[in-house]
């Protein structure tokens, strides 16, 4: 180990150090040595983390839900009155990879609570301090927000990857920031997603988040990670240990091989940002018109006439019909919901797309 590892290590061990109103020895250090002794230094680097969002993107069995539950344990019992949720795909699923597995053990192995302080129904822990850790799905929103309604201090997201990118979406930006106030944390947890694209992935590139990548082969838990690559090769004749999903789910390693999903989508490739865009409000409609790109010579508009009670929508899209490529959106006209466009209103924009980008519109310039 070279000298500056060793230096960043002292020094987290430092700012982790023990506190005598805490069990004996219980600290996140010794969360991190586990049974073995061995340290797993980035679990504790998550672990000690003092950022407010927090990303772990890592492969499997790299020790993210044990760090989560020691995390939970360590800062429950350290701090009394504290409030935390720990939220999986569903409750069942909470149950089976964090409550059953990992945390009623940690708590049981610390003497941190009795068994009476664990609510099986309902998946709370209350700790003898008051300090209460919550145990549910991402399928129940409603029920997140309305019993997360006091002030919480951390809530993770475990298995992120799964989790339908608007859920995540809605849960990290709308139902839990409320919650969470300015002093709270909130942690993204997972593996690699399928597709490199998402709330989830989005959040590498993004500087107000802490990142966390590590793989089963920096836990010191896992035996013979190597065995484990070696077995799941030889029952996938059909893989090597340079396919993408060898690369992401056992060495955490962002690798992707774009034919292997169904929309063979990338998004440094596909995602388009036109050269120039123009915004305007042509009566109840907002516009945003873009530069058409060089090489696109066909344009299709389509109309949304929409319900009652929902937006109207007029979007064109445009593409190189020489090449059959750069299919592109190039403008959008949309209400805002519940508006009632009249006919002249539709015609207006009918003009506008026709000024701007030509072309005979006869065919749909008679409004819906
Ligand atoms: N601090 C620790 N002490 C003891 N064992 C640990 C520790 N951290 C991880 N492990 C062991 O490493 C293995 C993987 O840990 P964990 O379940 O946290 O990984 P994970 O990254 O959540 O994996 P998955 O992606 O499969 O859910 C488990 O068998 C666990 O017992
Ligand atoms: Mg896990």
């Amino acid at each position: 180990m070279d000298d500056e590892l060793a230096a960043k290590i002292e020094e987290l061990l430092d700012l982790t150090a023990g506190d005598s109103t805490l069990p004996e020895g219980f600290t996140l250090e010794n969360i991190a040595r586990g049974l073995n002794g061995a340290l797993h230094v980035p679990q504790l680097r998550y672990m000690g983390s003092a950022f407010l969002r927090i990303l772990l993107m890592c492969s499997r069995r790299a020790g993210k839900t044990w760090g989560i539950g020691g995390r939970y344990a360590y800062r429950s019992v350290a701090t009394p009155g504290g409030n935390r949720a720990y939220i999986a795909l569903t409750k069942d699923q909470a149950r089976e990879i964090m409550w059953e597995p990992i945390w009623k053990p940690l708590c049981a192995a610390w003497g941190l609570c009795s068994p009476n302080d664990h609510n099986e129904t309902r998946m709370v822990t209350t700790f003898p301090n008051g300090s209460r850790v919550r145990f549910t799905g991402s399928d129940d929103l409603r029920h997140i927000a309305t019993e997360l309604g006091a002030a919480l201090d951390e809530a993770t997201v475990d298995e992120s990857q799964d989790q339908p990118s608007d859920v995540l979406k809605a849960l990290a930006t709308k139902i839990l920031p409320p919650a969470l106030g300015n002093r709270g944390v909130l942690t993204l947890s997972g593996v690699y997603p399928e597709v490199h694209a998402g709330y989830y992935w989005n959040r590498r590139e993004v500087d107000a988040w802490e990142k966390h990548y590590f793989s089963m082969f920096d836990n010191p838990h896992y035996p013979e990670p190597q065995t484990v690559v070696a077995n799941f090769l030889r029952e996938n004749p059909n893989l090597t240990i340079d396919s993408p999903i060898v690369q992401r789910d056992y060495y955490g390693n962002p690798v992707y091989d774009e034919s292997a999903t169904a929309y063979r989508y990338h998004s440094a490739r596909m995602t388009y940002t036109p050269e120039s865009s123009e915004r305007m409000q042509l009566g109840p409609f907002r516009c945003t018109w873009a530069r058409q790109p060089a090489g696109c010579d066909r344009v299709i508009v389509g109309i949304d006439q929409a319900q009652r009670r929902d937006r109207f929508a007029m979007v064109g899209h445009t593409w190189d019909h020489v090449r059959k490529d750069k299919l592109y959106q190039l403008f959008e006209a949309v209400t805002e919901p519940g508006a009632d466009p009249t006919e002249s209103d539709w015609l207006e924009v009918c003009k506008e797309a026709r000024r701007r980008y030509g072309g005979s519109m006869e065919s749909w310039s008679s409004p819906p």
